[in-house]
């Protein structure tokens, strides 16, 4: 089922009225870019899942632009791909460009982020995280380590790129626990673009412009490593002088978790692949699939990262 027209072997029927030949599906998907350590992870998940899955990938990586992405979806449109799969780097403006897949009766599967169209039509299924979740986690956390101090807490934020849908949530979710204590108090917030370097970066300028600093909250691991540079670089401990809490749970956030330079790290899982792959077949298939399929995570302290390192995949 390539979506190369008229075959004379029955096989799944889709919504498009198509009928497969081959039996093999062909996704176009359409990834964020390489940002971070978690993105290498999912793109590989990816990849391999396919690859098992007998389904042909198209892959395409938007280096962080949505408007590479919607080029990409259209491309896709005019291969006639079966499935179109893409993880949208932000949650807005993607209206048009998925009404154009849904004319051409070719069905989307939105993975890892969410769009905020009204129009729920437009996709099939929204398979990843609960990000929301994950900054109530994250604040939690935060709520039990300083329940017994009456001082102030000063917390500066590294966001994740502006408009996505993880640095909303995460920044939503977090804020709503910690609201319960008026001691904590958000000193500054920033996009690090969930990148290591603008991590570093925007860590040296909270540095000086923020007196003393308690925690640190980091939208993910990479931006939080880039940030424990800066804090060394300033002649601070990290974990000591300022707590970290990130999100993600890689092997270098996890590493430095059991090091204790990171505090607390919230999981978030990029091994999207055989999920996708899964609910890729159903849909093609023309079956019922769930609206939303929330992937299971969980956290990690400093000794539960030292046991599950020596296993961790990614
Ligand atoms: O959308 C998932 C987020 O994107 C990950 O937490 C972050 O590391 C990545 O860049």
């Amino acid at each position: 089922m390539t979506g190369c027209g008229g075959s004379s072997t029955p096989g799944a029927s889709t919504d498009t009225g198509k009928v497969a030949d081959d039996g093999k599906i062909t996704m176009g998907f359409s990834q964020v870019g390489a940002e971070s350590g978690w993105r290498t992870a999912n793109t590989k998940s990816v990849q391999e899942s396919a690859k098992s899955a007998g389904v042909e990938l198209k892959f395409s990586d938007a280096q962080q632009k949505q408007e590479n992405q919607i080029k990409a979806i259209r491309s896709f449109v005019q291969q006639k791909v079966d499935v179109i799969a893409f993880s949208p780097v932000v949650e807005s403006g993607w209206d048009t460009v998925l009404k154009e897949a849904q004319n051409a009766k070719i069905p989307v599967i939105l993975t890892d982020r969410a769009v905020d169209s009204a129009d729920k039509t437009l996709y099939k299924t929204f398979l990843g995280s609960d990000f929301v979740e994950e900054g109530k986690k994250a604040g939690q956390w935060l709520v039990e380590e300083y329940k017994d101090s009456k001082d102030p807490v000063n917390i500066v934020e590294l966001q994740g790129t502006t408009g996505s849908a993880p640095a909303n949530d995460r920044k939503a979710g977090f804020a709503e626990v910690i609201a319960a204590d008026p001691k904590f108090k958000i000193a500054a917030s920033q996009t690090g673009d969930f990148t290591r370097a603008k991590g570093k970066e925007v860590m040296e300028a909270f540095l000086k412009s923020t007196p003393d600093i308690d925690v640190l909250y980091a939208h993910n691991d990479d931006m939080g490593l880039g940030a424990i540079e800066a804090i060394e670089g300033a002649g601070k401990v990290p974990g000591k002088d300022i707590k970290i809490i990130t999100v993600d749970a890689v092997k270098d956030g996890m590493q430095a978790l059991a090091d204790g330079k990171i505090s607390y790290i919230v999981e978030c899982s990029p091994l999207l692949g055989p999920q996708l792959m899964d609910l890729a077949k159903k849909v093609v298939a023309g079956e019922q699939v769930p609206e939303r399929v929330v992937t299971e995570e969980t956290t990690f302290t400093q000794e539960q990262a030292k046991q599950a390192l020596p296993t961790r995949q990614y």
